[in-house]
């Protein structure tokens, strides 16, 4: 896990050895502080090199290790970090590729940092619902000032090694073997005094508004996640290194430390983290798998329909600089769509440019606009985003698959209809697939990977790897309408009309879930999303509009209660943001500042004494489990028909595509949380004072955990099988 070997004469080599990424398990850490000790008596050792096996130096903690909780007989990583400061001997880190986490608190104990230039540097720690817990919080700012660090600390952002030079992380980067390097730097150095180097005794640097600038900063942080202790709390610990003397700074970290790991957040997002990683590794019944399937190479790739989905798909393409056939259905859209990408791409090649990446779209040719379905020959992959009408889909499909070379493969951006449908139509149904995008497409990291019936594992495959190819997350669903997200958000959104007809309001809902940790209220996404597109939807499935059957009660389907307030809105012309007035009012068509509508509180009491509504107070606690609890049990009942694989693949979704809070994990490890029981108990109560709504009745999967004494999550999918096998 470490070994210690002679570099050259006088100077020793400590090597963590934990492939892939020298991950610091507890044995890594014990195995490192024998080494350290033993370097600090080895008389023919004057100076250590510190570095990592397999060309990386370390990828921080081990994220499996923290499962097992704070134990009072382990190492701990802040003593070996003071252990390598407190050395007479001078040390060096040399840093391969990655220096993460607790790899970084190791090289900041190191008296000298050198690094290839291609190494990246940071403290992920906020990102899992921690904070760098081995005095990384009191050595950073001492080293490179206050706001670089809580820059670093707070966002959890990996820096490149230029720039970790430029801020005087590094002392040297090499384009040749660190380790060469740093042996012969430590051999230069062997002998020159360490004070000036051991962080902990160097003063913070003040600024002169020092003040001013931590009340600005901590603003800031309580915006980036509203509800997140992790960001706050790492500020705090920065702020203590301006206040309080190193070792008081390391007492105010460990507590902060201790207050996280036991806030239960931790575990939410360290589970968000590794669910992200589950569902990639998608398998199919018939036992094609992640492991078996290979990817084929996207050079070339088209979007057909250039409205709010088409263009961000197409800028997130440019940005994975994947050259891009842009096609709409005549000039006018064309020029529209021309000037929104360039625009979005202009903004985006600036915000690349300051994180330090490049992206020059008219030196690489990577766009071409047309109207002409030939010049999709030579592409490998179409995404079309034309509206949601399945007649229009199929006539671009039945084209495509004129135009199109035949291994090119074909993907749909539909929301909810039958990818099996659109396939027919197509001479090669194996290789249609939906890729359903979310808005705005550039900026959203889910895509919801659909496979129908025929798709093949290579197309499923490819698709995957597109996505980690534009920095996105893929999910691999099953083929059913509306398919995993959008089936969860209906029955969130019904409960929310049915809780404003008995006497709620948007404004009260909104902020119930906005405490709760979603960015916006399902009535501000509304708005934002446009009502129409759900009306829409409603219309082609005979739900409202004039394929409504005559004598159809108004708010009743089939036996079950309905809304058609939704309806009633859009028939007013009121979509949301885009003209100027849904739930809520704007200043303009496309403003974005939601006002409370006086004219919309009276049409609602005028609704309700139109359906002999009578209104009751509803609680914070009913309005909270209705919308969540209903939007759980449609999750259970989706794991039970294997439409999606895993609770993993459902928690991934909601985080990446519905704005669910990170910090709690997604809605199925949320319910696992809260407790089975108390969610079925809450269920069956509501769907008793509402049998008129099926979505309130509690799944039978869920009936069955709660039977089964609420086994752990990871093992719902074998039970779900072992249900599956005896039918
Ligand atoms: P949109 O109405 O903004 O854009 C559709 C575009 O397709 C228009 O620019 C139109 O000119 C173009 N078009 C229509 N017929 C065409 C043809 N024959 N050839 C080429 N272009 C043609 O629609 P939006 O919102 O971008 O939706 C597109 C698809 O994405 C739909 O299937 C929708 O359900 C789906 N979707 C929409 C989301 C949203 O938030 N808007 C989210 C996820 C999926």
């Amino acid at each position: 896990m470490a070994e210690y070997v002679r570099g050259a004469p006088e100077v020793a080599v400590i090597r963590m050895c934990n492939p892939p990424l020298n991950a610091i398990s507890d044995v890594t850490l014990r195995a490192l502080k024998e080494k350290v000790k033993h370097a600090n008596i080895d008389p023919t050792a004057k100076a250590v090199v510190i570095c990592g096996a397999n060309g990386k130096f370390s990828a921080g903690a081990d994220i499996k290790g923290f499962s097992v909780g704070i134990q009072k007989d382990t190492v701990s990583m802040e003593s070996v970090v003071a252990l390598i400061e407190k050395s007479e001997k001078p040390f060096v880190a040399a840093i391969e590729d990655i220096a993460f986490g607790g790899g970084l608190e190791l090289a900041l104990g190191c008296h000298y940092r050198i690094a290839n230039m291609k190494a990246q540097v940071g403290f992920p720690e906020v990102t899992i619902g921690l904070l760098p817990g081995a005095g990384g919080t009191q050595r950073l700012p001492r080293l490179i000032g206050v706001p670089a660090a809580l820059d670093m600390i707070v966002t959890g952002k990996y820096v490149p090694a230029t720039e970790a030079l430029k801020l005087g992380i590094l002392d040297e980067i090499v384009e040749e073997n660190p380790i060469e390097a740093a042996i012969k730097l430590a051999r230069r150095i062997s002998g020159q005094p360490l004070g000036p180097r051991r962080l902990s005794l160097k003063q913070t640097p003040q600024l002169p508004n020092m003040k001013a600038f931590l009340s600005e900063a901590l603003l800031k942080v309580k915006k980036q996640a509203p509800g997140c202790l992790s960001p706050e709390m790492c500020f705090r610990a920065v702020e203590a290194s301006v206040y309080l003397p190193f070792a008081e700074g390391i007492r105010k970290e460990k507590e902060l430390f201790r207050l996280l790991f036991t806030s239960g957040q931790a575990k939410a997002l360290q589970y968000a983290f590794l669910a992200q990683r589950i569902s990639e590794k998608w398998i199919l019944p018939n036992g094609a798998s992640w492991k078996t399937a290979s990817p084929q190479p996207i050079r070339k790739a088209a979007v057909i329909g250039l409205g709010t989905m088409g263009q961000g798909i197409v800028v997130a393409l440019v940005k994975a600089k994947i050259p891009v056939v842009a096609l709409e259905k005549d000039k006018k859209h064309l020029e529209i769509a021309r000037k929104a990408i360039k625009a979005c791409l202009e903004r985006e090649t600036l915000r690349m440019q300051q994180k330090g990446k490049t992206l020059d779209i008219h030196k690489a040719k990577l766009l071409h606009f047309t109207l002409d379905f030939g010049a999709l020959k030579d592409v490998d992959l179409v995404i079309e985003a034309v509206f949601e009408d399945m007649v229009l889909k199929k006539e671009i499909f039945c084209k495509l698959s004129e135009v199109c070379k035949p291994e090119a493969f074909l993907g749909t951006n539909t929301s909810c209809l039958d990818i099996d449908e659109i396939a027919s139509i197509t001479n090669r149904p194996q290789q249609v697939i939906g890729t359903h995008f979310f808005s705005p497409a550039h900026v959203m990291k889910l895509i919801e990977i659909i496979h129908g019936q025929h798709t093949s594992p290579t197309a499923i495959a490819t698709i995957m790897k597109l996505a980690k190819i534009m920095g996105k997350c893929g999910v691999l669903v099953e083929n059913c309408f509306g398919f995993v997200g959008n089936q969860l958000l209906n029955s969130y959104n019904e409960q929310t009309y049915f809780l404003l007809e008995e006497g709620s309001t948007p404004e009260e809902m909104d902020k119930i879930l906005e405490e709760f940790g979603f960015k916006l209220g399902p009535f501000k996404v509304s708005d934002l999303a446009g009502l129409d597109v759900g009306w829409k939807s409603r219309i082609g499935q005979g739900l409202t509009g004039a394929n409504l059957p005559l004598g159809t009660p108004p708010c009743q389907r089939d036996g079950k209660r309905y809304s058609p307030l939704p309806d009633v809105l859009c028939e007013q012309g009121r979509y949301g943001q885009k003209t100027g007035k849904g739930w809520y009012l704007y200043d303009k068509p496309g403003g974005k500042t939601a006002k409370s509508d006086p004219w919309f509180h009276n049409f609602l009491q005028n609704y309700r004494n139109v359906h002999n509504i009578t209104t009751r107070t509803i609680t914070q606690e009913e309005i909270l489990e209705r919308c969540l609890y209903s939007l759980i049990n449609e999750g259970f009942r989706i794991l039970s028909e294997e439409i999606a694989s895993c609770p993993e693949a459902i928690d991934t979704i909601y985080i990446n595509g519905y704005g669910w809070p990170r910090h709690k994990g997604g809605p199925m490890f949320y319910a696992s949380e809260i407790g089975l029981p108390q969610i079925l108990r809450k269920l069956q109560k509501y769907a008793e004072a509402n049998p008129d709504i099926p979505k309130l009745q509690p799944s039978p999967f869920l009936q069955k955990l709660v039977t089964l004494g609420s086994p752990p999550l990871k093992n719902w999918p074998s039970l779900v099988r072992a249900q599956q096998n005896k039918l």
